[in-house]
């Protein structure tokens, strides 16, 4: 007998969309089609989307940021959060620091994460000190153990890599069978900008996003694209905020170059003007890097539409406004607020609200860009991230028709403020169900912080399977004909 029935739903995969029940026996999805008999439980979809499991790959969850400062959430706090959203699994970062054994890193992450997971975990590794000792013993065991991620960074004095340590990264990487995730800004230039401003007298949060200006990611971008192509491993360009990045990314991928490319909400539904707030409420908006124009946006949603990007994530990185955002510390000068904004709730609403429900990306795309590509990227398939027999059964049925107001009175993070306070979305996830428990039944949790467990990837397919590519000619793409609008049938 089924453990679980999950009847009449319309259910969505990156490629189909089609009416059947699903069946799951052992925490697995067993069967799919009509009539599968009987079970132990029934979940009725009728009217309602039946959707693999949200996976963010880009969460930061009891991360240090400079001295006496972490994110906001812990484990607990984040993966509630990504539950309530619409997620089962989330991949955080374990950060090596300046000095430190990148292996004793991974233990840290692991033992703040213990016990205290309502979803699944998959860690990434930061690296900030690629050392011989790291790059010739501890990220090669590490890879082969199953963190087959790195992510490096070309900004931030205290994680900048220089050309020559992301090269030999990147060639680690490479050798281990890991694929690199870059964050590209250029910090020479962003030290620059910041220095004039202080000159100037300026210290307002909006400051944070002139001295981060398009071109120093773009620059940034196109530099890690090169060394990436010379060290010949797939990188992700992860949070990529505009359009002239989005077109050096297209280049790339002309030349056959394999780049994976993210974007994230803060790209499509804030902008720079955010952070002119008053008060320093702009300092609830201060990311790297920051939300940019209207015409940012515009592409952004293009590089969505087109097939551009394969990744949407929340760069989760929660501070608290009125401790963080508003110490005295941050309050002299921008360069002192803690970077980084709470989303990992929020990410799958709004992008189905303004994606799909208006019609400017169908089901399909949506599920691809929240769950398959990145089991594709980061390589958790077959098991993870979409609706197949013997794939984990982790499920979120959406109401495509609940209109609500995101408030941050009503998420479960442990951040005091949201970024998206006040806006109407169209459709929530009513029911979230992880390896076939039903954590959330309606809107009510059921699961515990015992649920979740870690996920290994020393047995999982090696490396990005991702066609990457869809939109080389990105310029030149006509926009996809509208659909009509959506609901389920
Ligand atoms: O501002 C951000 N994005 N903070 C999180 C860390 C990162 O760079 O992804
Ligand atoms: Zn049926
Ligand atoms: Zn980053
Ligand atoms: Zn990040």
């Amino acid at each position: 007998m089924l453990d679980l029935i999950i009847r009449n739903g319309t259910i969505a995969t990156a490629s189909e969309q089609f009416r059947a029940d699903i069946g799951v026996k052992s925490g697995k999805i067993a069967a799919l089609g009509h009539d599968l008999g009987p079970a132990h439980d029934v979940i009725d979809a009728a009217g309602k989307f039946v959707l693999p499991g949200g996976i963010d790959s880009h969460v930061h969850i009891a991360q240090p940021s400079g001295p006496g400062l972490e994110t906001a959430d812990d484990f607990d706090t984040a993966t509630l959060s990504a539950l309530f959203g619409g997620n089962t699994t989330v991949m955080s970062f374990c950060l090596q620091q300046k000095g430190e054994s990148l292996t004793k890193a991974v233990a840290d992450y692991h033992a703040r994460a213990q016990g205290k997971l309502y979803t699944d975990v998959a860690f990434h590794l930061i690296v900030s000190d690629p050392t011989p000792e790291v790059l010739e013993q501890e990220l090669p065991e590490l890879i082969a153990r199953g963190y087959r991620s790195v992510k490096v960074f070309m900004t931030y004095e205290n994680l900048r890599l220089n050309d020559a340590q992301l090269l030999s990264t990147m060639a680690a990487a490479k050798d281990g069978g890991a694929v690199v995730m870059v964050h590209a800004e250029n910090e020479d230039v962003i030290a620059f900008l910041s220095e004039q401003h202080r000159r100037a007298g300026l210290n307002a949060p909006h400051g944070h996003a002139t001295s981060r200006p398009v071109a120093s990611e773009r620059e940034a971008t196109h530099r890690a694209m090169t060394l990436a192509d010379i060290a010949d491993v797939p990188v992700v360009i992860v949070h990529v905020s505009n359009g002239p990045t989005i077109e050096e990314i297209a280049r790339a991928r002309h030349r056959g170059q394999r780049v994976v490319a993210e974007t994230c909400p803060q790209y499509l539904f804030l902008t720079e003007d955010d952070l002119l707030r008053d008060g320093w409420e702009g300092a609830k908006f201060v990311c790297s890097p920051p939300p940019r124009d209207k015409a940012a946006q515009d592409a952004c949603w293009r590089g969505l539409e087109t097939g551009l990007f394969d990744l949407f994530s929340s760069d989760h990185c929660p501070f608290m406004f009125a401790r963080d955002k508003l110490s005295a510390q941050a309050r002299a000068s921008y360069r002192h607020i803690p970077n980084g904004i709470p989303g990992v709730e929020t990410r799958l609403p709004l992008l189905f609200s303004e994606g799909v429900c208006k019609s400017r990306i169908d089901l399909c795309r949506f599920v691809g860009l929240t769950a398959t590509n990145h089991a594709r990227t980061y390589g958790l398939l077959p098991r993870k991230g979409t609706v197949a027999i013997g794939a984990d059964a982790d499920l979120a049925v959406w109401n495509p028709q609940t209109q609500w107001t995101i408030a941050n009175s009503a998420l479960h993070g442990a951040s005091d403020y949201s970024p998206y306070e006040g806006m109407r979305v169209q459709g929530r996830p009513e029911t979230v169900i992880l390896r076939g428990k039903v954590m959330i039944r309606d809107g009510a949790l059921q699961g515990t912080s015992e649920d979740g467990t870690y996920l290994d990837r020393s047995t999982e397919e090696r490396g990005p399977t991702l066609a990457t590519g869809a939109a080389t000619d990105f310029e030149m793409q006509v926009r996809a004909p509208k659909r009509g609008v959506v609901h389920a049938r």
